[in-house]
């Protein structure tokens, strides 16, 4: 029956049908996790359309509540004090750019989501995984996506990984139901398990089909309890929809502990690892992995991997230096300015925030008096790396003035600032860690902001260069084409 319809106008007043039947129908936004009681074509939280998803709550009687609440007194208080912190236990896992994402190995009783495109590389990477602890502990692939042929040709690729080839406690299951699933898990007893992917499971209480908010929602927490309980770290794979969301994205990301995204271009072969949530280490953290016809690689010297097929001496070339996390990070940027055949010339941004763009461009064409009204200007981050620090604003002005002017800029030289409005090149942290990468990688020279610090050390290495506008730094970068 639909209870919200115009037409039931005469019908009883449904209300007395839900407390009868002790349960109700809500509906839930499949974006944002908005609860409402009426199917709304719009979600008025996140705007997104058709995105409420029916779902059937019942209401819990009143002895089950008090139940609970014995249960409870089960739990005990303890002084803060008298807990032993430093008794902190992680599986380490030999995939070292992953453990340091993980913040240095996997949580007993974690649970931990890993988000991202279809096709990117989740199911190898948690397979890989999967194989590298399975020489050391029990761990139980759990796969609803995939058969086990397939899970074990994919495994023959990787075989010739390190100690992969010993992977003797790793078991693997086809299975989408999740009470079955929470009885393999409690008659195999391992310590690590994945499940691949959430969207695939499903409990057969729950009326929505899987992959409905309801689900992924009621099988994370199940999963969670478990995960507390039995102090087995589970991994979970998630998809992301069309829009760049995990499908019942904020519900998902409060139920879990730690959010990893893989991220990349799918036709380039680089490949990040992002923490964006971790109750158990640092986020922010990066990991960076190459996919290659043995599986991910990892890249422990992402700087050099980025800047291996650099062209040197052209226009349109500059060298940031931005943080991922607490790992400096080398990028090239390129810009290419061209002259418009439109009246309104276009502005393409690859890797870095397009509103950032046309800030820098502004100021290039106000401050500097760069005539790019009439150009077309393109800015591309190689290696398929998204820049989201502001501190690469100058290698991006740099970029486009070198391009636009045709004139270089020195091969050996990395730019650091963020270009303020009125063209001043303002400051940015963590300025020593970001010069020892660059003196680390063979660089010479460094343009900086004036308004350093002046407690930070500098490696004595490269040659640092100060200045205090935009106009400054890029006088000290260019020079005439050869
Ligand atoms: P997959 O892990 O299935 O992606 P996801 O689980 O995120 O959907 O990765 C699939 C892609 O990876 C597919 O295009 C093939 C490619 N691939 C390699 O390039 N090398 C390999 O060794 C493997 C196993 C996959
Ligand atoms: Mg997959």
């Amino acid at each position: 029956m639909d209870i919200f319809s115009d037409s039931g106008a005469d019908e009883q007043p449904c209300v007395i049908i839900f407390c009868m039947a002790k349960t109700y129908t809500r509906y839930v936004c499949r974006e944002c996790g908005k609860v409402s009681a009426a199917l709304l074509g719009r979600c008025p939280q996140c705007g997104a359309w058709d995105s409420m998803e029916e779902e059937v709550v019942s209401a819990a009687p009143a002895t089950a509540l008090a139940g609970s609440r014995r249960a409870s007194a089960l739990s005990k208080p303890r002084p803060l004090t008298a807990l032993d912190l430093d008794k902190e236990e992680r599986f380490p896992l030999p995939i070292a750019e992953f453990a340091r994402v993980l913040g240095g190995g996997i949580v007993p009783g974690s649970l931990v989501l890993i988000g991202g495109d279809p096709g990117i590389g989740k199911s190898t990477l948690m397979l890989q995984m999967a194989m590298e602890l399975g020489a050391q502990v029990k761990v139980l692939y759990v796969s609803g996506e995939e058969s086990e042929r397939q899970i074990g040709m994919r495994a023959r690729r990787l075989l010739h990984t390190k100690s992969a080839a010993a992977a003797d406690q790793l078991l693997l299951v086809t299975e989408t139901n999740l009470e079955l699933i929470l009885e393999h898990i409690e008659a195999t007893k391992p310590h690590v398990v994945v499940i691949d992917s959430i969207q695939t499971v499903y409990m057969p209480q729950v009326s929505t089909p899987a992959g409905s908010v309801t689900q992924v929602r009621e099988g994370a927490a199940r999963l969670r309890e478990l995960a507390k309980n039995s102090g087995v770290a589970i991994f979970l794979v998630g998809h992301v929809t069309k829009e760049g969301m995990l499908a019942g994205p904020k519900v998902l990301e409060h139920i879990v502990d730690t959010v990893l995204y893989l991220e990349g271009d799918r036709y380039q072969s680089y490949r990040v690892l992002r923490c964006v949530k971790n109750r158990f280490g640092a986020t922010s953290e990066v990991g960076v992995f190459e996919m290659q016809d043995r599986g991910m690689v990892e890249v422990p010297n992402p700087s050099e991997a980025f800047l291996a097929e650099r062209a040197v001496n052209t226009p349109g070339s500059a060298i940031a230096v931005a943080m991922e996390g607490t790992r400096p990070l080398l990028v090239e940027i390129q810009g290419l300015s061209s002259p418009s055949p439109f009246t309104n010339p276009r502005r393409t941004a690859n890797g870095i925030d397009f509103n950032r763009l046309l800030l820098v461009t502004a100021v290039l064409t106000r401050r500097l008096g760069l005539r790019l009204s009439d150009q077309d200007l393109f800015v591309n981050v190689v290696g398929g790396m998204a820049i989201e620090e502001p501190a690469a604003d100058l290698a991006v002005a740099a970029a486009i003035a070198s391009s636009y002017q045709d004139k270089m800029i020195s091969a050996d030289t990395v730019l650091i600032g963020e270009v303020g409005l009125s063209a001043e090149l303002r400051s940015v942290g963590q300025l020593s860690l970001r010069l020892r990468e660059a003196a680390n990688l063979g660089f010479k020279k460094a343009i900086i902001p004036q308004t350093r610090k002046h407690s930070e050390p500098v490696p004595k290495s490269i040659e640092i260069i100060t200045a205090r506008d935009l106009r400054q730094a890029l006088a000290a970068t260019m020079m005439e084409r050869k």
